[in-house]
């Protein structure tokens, strides 16, 4: 699947599934601008000849413009934007707060919308939007009820903004991942069978799909990338 000639923003690139995504979109020929909230990356290196852009509060509107904005002037325009800066807590009504729900609504919505509302100047018609849900926001379970209320809100968010876009081609797609490979979940959950989970790199490869031309008829698709969960 080529990326060429393509310039794609990508937000939580630092993380993990993020520098996967970046990695991928590099490989398939993109230009990549990362973008998130740490100021640096753990390992610069990992993200190749990718545009960093580090320190940014994408829930802040002001911050959130004016990042996608250095992406779009490093990048020499915008073609496409992925959002996967987020977050998870478990934590149940009784024992948390109201406050996780406003935090994660923060962290994981309003970072997407945010963001997108920016690359809207800058996307041409034709443009590709990539949001990230997740698998257990389709079912809610005790624990996970600001989580998954949050990652609604993405889902809801993908849906409507690919019908307000349909008229432009831009098309607005989200990933619902299950448990992903990741080292945070490998020592959280140290004796699950790693096998089951889907690695970033594999996510990353729909992600290069729904970015790509010959994704172009698939617009408001919420699709589950689960592995073997
Ligand atoms: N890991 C899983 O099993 C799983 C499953 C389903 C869905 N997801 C979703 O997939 C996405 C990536 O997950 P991941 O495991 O790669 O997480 P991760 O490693 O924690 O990466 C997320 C990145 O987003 C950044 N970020 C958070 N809030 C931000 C903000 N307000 N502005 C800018 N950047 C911000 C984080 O920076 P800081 O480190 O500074 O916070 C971090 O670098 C998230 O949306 C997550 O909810 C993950």
């Amino acid at each position: 699947m080529s990326l060429a000639g393509k310039r794609v923003a990508i937000t939580g690139a630092f993380g993990s599934l993020g520098t996967a995504v970046v990695q991928a979109a590099l490989a398939a020929g993109a230009k990549v601008a990362a973008i998130d909230r740490a100021d640096a990356a753990r390992d610069p290196a990992s993200l190749g000849a990718a545009h960093a852009i580090g320190g940014v509060d994408l829930a802040d509107t002001a911050q959130a413009k004016a990042a996608i904005d250095q992406a779009a002037q490093a990048l020499g325009g915008l073609d496409a934007l992925v959002n996967i800066a987020g977050t998870f807590r478990f934590e149940t009504l009784a024992d948390g707060s109201p406050d996780t729900w406003d935090f994660l609504y923060r962290v994981n919505l309003r970072t997407a919308v945010a963001a997108s509302k920016a690359a809207l100047a800058h996307l041409p018609d034709g443009g590709r939007i990539v949001n990230i849900g997740a698998a257990s926001a389709l079912k809610a379970g005790a624990g996970v009820g600001a989580y998954t209320a949050s990652k609604s809100g993405v889902m809801r968010f993908t849906e409507s903004l690919a019908e307000e876009l349909k008229p432009r081609g831009i098309t607005v797609n989200a990933v619902l991942p299950s448990i992903i490979d990741t080292a945070p979940n490998r020592k959280d959950m140290p004796k699950a069978d790693f096998a089951k989970w889907v690695k970033p790199a594999q996510l990353a490869d729909v992600i290069v799909f729904l970015l790509s031309d010959q994704s172009a008829p698939v617009t408001g698709a919420l699709i589950p990338v689960v592995g073997r969960v």
